[in-house]
């Protein structure tokens, strides 16, 4: 079993050791940027140092952010996707390039020392190229020298292996990836492209050399940057042999709580019962959002504009999927409390704010049922 402290830990641990400066995680609320309402990726409080600011630090950096992507909100409760999650994140601002990040991430996934990943479940999709920028080679030969074979290797377009994080700004093609998490071994002809089901996505490796100024002008940046993401609860999944994000220890006591509210048990796999464990996964997705984003020193509140209402209907809509599993009335606490038990160490704040969590949940929750 590994834990996602020891997880958040090793990466740092593994980067330092590569000369990164660890950097604090941001708010999740975005600074001086109106464009988006959350921190959605790890690079986002980067983004003036990837456009070529000199940052304190330096040029390779490590970190832990929180995000908050809604985008996918209606995949929520499948094995993977969720509207909080965190990223594992290094970068090199014009320094180490292509090759350097690959080996990296490479020695980090396989390496004994570090989390002992069975090479043969592993597999890589590269950018196929474009009218904006060519087939990228150089990944691919990355890979192939690392002992990759060419059948784990997949060809995909922009929608799957360009990175930007909004109309505008930083960008590029990137390499994604993946982990085996069909039966038994991976057949040898199967990749992400061909089989796509039956492999995760855990680490993003962008190669931000481009950026975009406006819907059609996309100039070379000064220097080439590398911005990279491994998804936390993901890897944690996959090192644990588990086949959902909620199957680990970053879900399990907050569905253990809505289970002693509700009185009904989680996980029947029967089909039947498809429908009362996605709500299940539904509510602990949303109040662990709710209390990330209540718990951050930004403070947001429930609302009907912007963060606020965003804020609003993730509790809302785990409030009605509590009613599916028949808790009717406020129930928020008890779940609000295992989030605040599992990420306050990493994240201090949330024990510090927790007079104002469960203030806002149960005022909300009172509005509500109203
Ligand atoms: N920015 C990229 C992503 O979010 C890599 O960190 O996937």
């Amino acid at each position: 079993m590994i834990s996602p402290d020891t997880l958040r830990q090793k990466y740092l641990d593994f980067f330092k050791s590569k000369n990164h400066a660890v950097i604090s995680g941001k708010s999740l609320i975005p600074e001086n940027d109106p464009t988006v309402l959350f921190t959605t990726a790890g690079m986002h409080p980067l983004v003036p140092y990837l456009l070529g600011e000199a940052h304190p630090a330096g040029k390779r950096l490590v970190n832990y952010q929180k995000c908050i992507r809604t985008g996918d909100i209606d995949e929520v409760g499948d094995a993977s996707h969720l509207t909080c999650f965190e990223m594992l994140g290094n970068w090199s601002l014009g320094d180490y390039f292509k090759k350097e990040s690959i080996a990296y991430s490479w020695e980090f996934l396989v390496s004994d020392k570090w989390l002992a990943l069975d090479p043969k479940k592993l597999s890589v999709t590269v950018f196929m190229g474009d009218e904006n920028a060519p087939k990228d080679e150089e990944s691919a030969a990355c890979w192939r020298n690392i002992g990759i074979p060419e059948e784990k290797i997949a060809w995909l377009p922009a929608s799957d292996n360009w990175w930007a994080a909004g109309p505008t700004g930083p960008c590029g093609p990137d390499t994604e990836i993946f982990y085996w998490v069909g039966e038994g071994m991976p057949p040898a002809a199967s990749n992400k492209g061909n089989d796509p089901d039956s492999w995760m996505e855990i680490w993003n490796n962008v190669f931000m050399e481009y950026n975009r100024i406006d819907a059609k002008t996309l100039v070379k940046l000064p220097m080439q940057n590398v911005d990279t993401g491994m998804g936390l609860e993901r890897t944690i999944t996959i090192l644990n042999g588990k086949k959902s994000v909620y199957d680990t220890e970053s879900f399990k006591p907050i569905i253990a709580a809505l289970e002693a509210i509700s009185g009904i048990a989680y996980g029947s796999d029967k089909d039947k019962d498809k429908d009362k464990d996605l709500s299940f996964r539904i509510i602990a997705d949303h109040v662990r959002s709710a209390v990330m984003i209540l718990g951050d020193p930004k403070g947001v509140v429930p609302s009907n504009v912007g963060a606020g209402y965003v804020l609003r209907r993730l509790i809302r809509r785990a409030m009605r999927h509590g009613r599916k599993l028949a808790m009717e009335g406020s129930f928020l606490r008890k779940p609000a409390e295992a989030v605040i038990a599992i990420l306050s160490s990493a994240y201090p704040e949330l024990e510090d704010n927790s007079q104002k969590i469960m203030e806002e949940l149960a005022r909300e929750e009172a509005k509500f049922l109203e």
